[in-house]
């Protein structure tokens, strides 16, 4: 019916306005100009509001058919991507830069693992994910799980996605695609938008690594 369809293209729009102005909040502090003080409380993921809890345990399972939860990568620094190895060109080029950022951590990417998680897990298989992970580095790890699993790990990360029909019966996605840095521990340490350069991200793990978190 009309009116449904309009009142989820309102939904639709909100949420990605909410996800634009927060991108634009993370954006404007990530790049201004280096301050020890805001870039401490940047790092440190003090910025969030109040109340509002990114990330959580998890079911999901690797590109190597491994069952994994959120404590399988406890101990590293957790760079994650939310994506499908469908995506025209956003999840490409995130996951460019993410190798680059492994790459220019030289050995300290031994104390990161980079998580690119499937929002498409009808088309995501385990070996779909593998094969896609290693265009970019082997270091990546390609995680999808089961329909519910996807759900939940995307609400609890607060990803949007959502199913787009194509002509001709197939369908793309879109999704929001901020880079989530999580803390060895598992908490929330900080989010990259979409077009930070590598160089920052490398910046911020460096300085976390060697605070010695
Ligand atoms: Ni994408």
């Amino acid at each position: 019916m009309p009116s449904q369809i309009l009142l989820l293209r309102v939904i639709r729009w909100l949420a990605i306005l909410a996800l634009a102005a927060l991108a634009g909040a993370w954006a404007w502090s990530l790049m201004a100009p280096r301050q020890p003080g805001r870039e401490a409380a940047v790092l440190g993921g003090a910025t969030l509001p109040p109340g509002v809890v990114i990330g959580g345990p998890f079911q999901l399972v690797d590109h190597n058919g491994q069952a994994v939860t959120e404590q399988t990568y406890a101990g590293t620094w957790r760079l994650m991507f939310f994506g499908f190895t469908h995506c025209p060109d956003v999840c490409p080029t995130e996951l460019q830069r993410l190798a680059t950022v492994l790459d220019s951590l030289g050995p300290r990417a031994q104390r990161v693992t980079p998580l690119f998680v499937s929002i498409d897990p009808e088309r995501d298989t385990p070996s779909a994910l593998s094969a896609y992970v290693e265009l970019f580095d082997p270091r990546i790890v390609g995680l999808t799980g089961t329909p519910e699993q996807i759900a939940a790990v995307t609400r609890s990360f607060r990803v949007y996605s959502a199913k787009v029909p194509l002509d001709g019966g197939s369908y793309t996605m879109d999704h929001s695609a901020f880079v989530y840095l999580m803390r060895p521990d598992g908490s929330f340490g900080t989010l990259f938008p979409p077009d930070v350069p590598p160089e920052r991200i490398t910046a911020a793990l460096v300085a976390r690594i060697e605070e010695g978190g």
